[in-house]
């Protein structure tokens, strides 16, 4: 089984990643090449774990246990040297990710497992980028991931089986439930969630209904979380633009043409709650 974890980018989502790994007993070496990103994941991580002793669903001598198993590195090279798995939570560029495919490739282990947390980008170009593509796949965990079951596997032209049933299982051995999916753009979770975000954001635009309640009706009525926009916000608009660009192009079908009121907002750089203003202000 895999115990040697390297993940890729100290963002939201890889310090997300790398937390579930080490709770569950998976050593991790966290790579990002911005060092003072790096100190800010693991506080982020140490906050998170503080959240779930402060609640009882994790010992202290756990957390501490679960800490001790992350390590940290600004060199890929170095860093994924030992790795049996790699997941790349980089940000949602497609030259970088090429980039860093590249890199991995010739850094990891003959036998490393290149896994991509990509929302949207193709698994198959991924792939395409190293010499095994056999072994490169989609692993989509949802944000926050600590606290979101659900774990997308997209399986690319070319993986193989070996890897998939490799990635499902240890998607279960990480509490999480594990689906598995073609690599067709956005996937299944953003090729349903987009164009639900996309028809709350045309009926502000059309004035069908204001900011709340919109929200409202899709929180109380439908029992979602959060309401799409406030959802939109927490993902990033820009985000969302992104993958809607990656539907629209890939499927060549207006239906998931971005709203104007969207595309005008992320130009305006109101980009949601990580820059302070969305549909909602955030202090
Ligand atoms: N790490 C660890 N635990 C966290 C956490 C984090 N970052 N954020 C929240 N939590 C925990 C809290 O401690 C709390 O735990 P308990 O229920 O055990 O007490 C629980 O999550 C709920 O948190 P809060 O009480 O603080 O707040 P909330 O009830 O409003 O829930 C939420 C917050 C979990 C984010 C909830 O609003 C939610 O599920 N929202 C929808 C999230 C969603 O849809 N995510 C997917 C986005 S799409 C995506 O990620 C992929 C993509 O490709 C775009």
């Amino acid at each position: 089984m895999l115990k040697n974890i390297a993940v890729i980018g100290a963002g939201t989502m890889g310090n997300g990643i790398a937390h579930v790994f080490a709770q569950y007993g998976f050593s991790v070496t966290l790579i990002d090449v911005n060092a003072a990103q790096l100190e800010k994941a693991v506080a982020t991580i140490t906050k998170n774990f503080d959240r779930q002793v402060a609640k009882g669903t994790l010992t202290a001598e756990q957390q501490q246990q679960a800490l001790a198993l992350i390590n940290t590195n600004t060199h890929i090279t170095s860093g994924v040297k030992e790795a049996q798995l790699v997941v790349e939570a980089a940000t949602e560029n497609i030259d970088l990710k090429l980039q860093i495919f590249k890199q991995l490739d010739e850094a990891a282990p003959a036998d490393c497992i290149l896994a991509s947390n990509t929302s949207s980008i193709s698994i198959t170009k991924i792939a395409a980028a190293t010499k095994r593509p056999e072994q490169v796949i989609g692993m989509h965990f949802m944000n926050p991931v600590p606290v979101m079951k659900l774990v997308e596997i997209i399986n690319g032209y070319a993986t193989s089986k070996t890897v998939t049933d490799t990635i499902f299982a240890l998607s279960t051995q990480l509490n999480k439930v594990p689906c598995v999916v073609n690599d067709y753009p956005g996937f299944i979770a953003n090729k349903i969630l987009m164009p639900m975000i996309n028809e709350a954001i045309y009926s502000l635009y059309e004035g069908i209904a204001g900011v709340t309640e919109i929200d409202t009706i899709m929180k109380l009525g439908m029992a979602h979380p959060m309401g799409p926009l406030q959802l939109a916000d927490f993902i990033g608009l820009d985000v969302c633009l992104s993958i809607l660009n990656v539907l629209y192009n890939g499927f060549g079908n207006t239906k998931y043409a971005p709203c104007p009121l969207l595309v005008n907002m992320v130009t305006a750089g109101k980009l949601g709650a990580k820059n302070g203003e969305g549909f909602y202000t955030y202090t």
